[in-house]
């Protein structure tokens, strides 16, 4: 504390609001005792966020690879780099990677650029357990700082970096619940989460109360040990600049020892949890009763761009049926989803109309429509115009094995999610909302023993979305429902499906 100072920390919440300017003996006389305690308060204050700070890194606030570079002599490798690159850039940053890719070493030098490119600010550091914190996080943490090209402001102990008044960093664990609410602070906070998927959720409430403020930032990262949790969802969730994965098989060879992948694979095999986690930085398979992991759906999104293209498109559409949903068109060619529509308000003719400028565009074979509801005056509509759509009623008993499942929409389902499992569907790499509504789908079974899809009320009252999108997307896929059997060359699901 007694090197640095600064000249622009605003301090805590309770900042002194009425000045006093300078006094005279006799005005002094005549004030109370509150007038003048508010007056100590504030010459206390004043003196406390007085002066500047020593070494000014100002300069860095937007550029934290080069201050790794240049201040604290450490180089990053590329995946390090841009997941820094990142955290100056957006709000939030969620990576999940492997065992020894530099984790912890980037979260520590994330957090030391923070602090000591802000004077002012304050950084929130926590793992789930105390020896995380201080043996590995902060360990990294006095590494660096210690070790750096360029003095650093301030003093760094144990599981602190304190460089002034209201201007520091603070390792936490959250195995006990402790009370890091409130560091409010003008020049920024930064939360970071290291071994995010083993931190307590009780954290994150407490982090959205400073979330709120001016440069306020967070950066979550570790194993992907658990299908569940905050962690989870934010790889699940948040859009792409700010989600990260690193595999083992990224990582140079300086980093992690190459051998070790292999050394994985003898122990574990390619197909186990440790090996998915470890190794491959994905989240185990999720609980048993989801239909679409989240890994198929992410790979199902990076192969958007290695498509052979095939004769003729089909056509699915879920027509919302509430004034909360959304409709939902996705038009495929062979396995690929080469077009998505969304739209909202429920009036049926603006909705045909919509797919008619769609029909118009890529001449379908086969157009399934979701005809509850809503849907039926669509179907009407279009088949009217002669386009060969066929009304899919999802609720009616399901096609190929009634005996399984509880009606169409699940065995339908399970085929889609049989394609994503097999690796071979595209879907558009931007449709964040469409892998969270597939992850959410789970099945239950029903008295006799058929295999039951989570109703629509159900994800309703849990919270979630309508899946309108999986609906559509489901029904791009489906073939020869509701009747019309579908010509031309119908794509992935011919064979298996029909
Ligand atoms: N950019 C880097 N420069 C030098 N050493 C690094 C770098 N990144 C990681 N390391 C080293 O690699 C090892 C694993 O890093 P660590 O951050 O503990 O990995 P993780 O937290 O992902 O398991 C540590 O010894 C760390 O010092
Ligand atoms: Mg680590």
């Amino acid at each position: 504390m007694n090197d640095t100072t600064t000249s622009s920390a605003s301090g805590s919440g309770a900042r002194p609001t009425k000045s006093y300017g300078s006094f005279l003996p006799k005005d002094l006389a005549r004030l109370g005792r509150q007038e003048l305690e508010a007056l100590l308060f504030q010459l206390d204050y004043q003196t406390k966020t007085k002066t500047e700070c020593k070494y000014d890194y100002t300069a860095y606030r937007d550029h934290p690879v080069e201050f790794c570079k240049d201040v604290l002599g450490v180089t990053l490798w590329s995946k390090q780099r841009e997941i820094l690159r990142a955290l100056a850039t957006e709000p939030r940053v969620s990576v999940r990677s492997c065992h020894g890719a530099g984790k912890t070493f980037v979260a520590a030098c994330g957090t030391i650029w923070f602090v000591q490119s802000r004077p002012g600010s304050v950084a929130i550091t926590t793992a789930p357990t105390g020896r995380q914190v201080k043996d590995l996080l902060w360990r990294r943490i006095n590494a660096a700082f210690h070790q750096a090209l360029l003095p650093m402001n301030g003093r760094c102990l144990t599981t602190t970096m304190d460089c002034g008044y209201e201007w520091y960093a603070s390792g936490y664990a959250t195995d006990e619940q402790v009370s890091f609410q409130g560091p409010h602070s003008a020049q920024g906070v930064l939360f970071v989460g290291d071994e995010a998927s083993g931190l307590a959720e009780w954290v994150f409430p407490a982090v959205q109360g400073f979330m709120t403020q001016d440069d306020a930032k967070m950066l979550l990262i570790g194993n992907p040990n658990h299908a569940s949790g905050y962690f989870y969802e934010s790889q699940r969730r948040w859009p792409k600049p700010q989600r990260f994965k690193i595999s083992a098989f990224d990582v140079p060879e300086w980093v992690l020892r190459p051998d070790w992948k292999e050394e994985m694979r003898l122990d574990y095999g390619v197909d186990s949890p440790t090996y998915a986690i470890r190794v491959l930085g994905d989240f185990p398979a999720q609980s048993e009763s989801s239909l679409f992991s989240l890994a198929d759906c992410e790979k199902a999104m990076g192969r958007w761009f290695d498509f052979v293209p095939e004769d003729g498109f089909a056509l699915g559409a879920d027509i919302a049926r509430y004034g909360t949903d959304e409709s939902v068109a996705y038009v495929r060619n062979g396995y690929k989803v080469v077009h998505a529509e969304y739209w909202r308000g429920h009036d049926t003719m603006q909705s045909a109309g919509r797919i008619t400028e769609l029909c118009r565009r890529f001449w379908p074979h086969t157009i399934n429509v979701d005809e509850i509801g809503l849907g039926a005056g669509v179907v009407d509509k279009l088949s009217e115009d002669g386009w060969p759509v066929s009304g899919v009623n999802v609720g009616q008993a399901a096609r190929a094995r009634p005996q399984e499942y509880d009606n169409l929409r699940m065995e339908l389902f399970m085929e889609l999610a049989a394609q994503f499992a097999a690796g071979t569907i595209s879907i558009p790499e931007d449709d964040q909302p469409l892998v969270d509504q597939l992850t959410s789908l789970t099945y239950s079974y029903t008295s006799r023993g058929k295999r039951k899809l989570i109703s629509k009320e159900e994800l309703r009252k849990n919270g979630l979305k309508s899946p309108d999108r999986a609906d559509a997307l489901m029904l791009a896929y489906a073939t020869d429902v509701g009747g019309w059997v579908a010509g031309g060359t119908a794509g992935p699901a011919r064979s298996g499906w029909a």
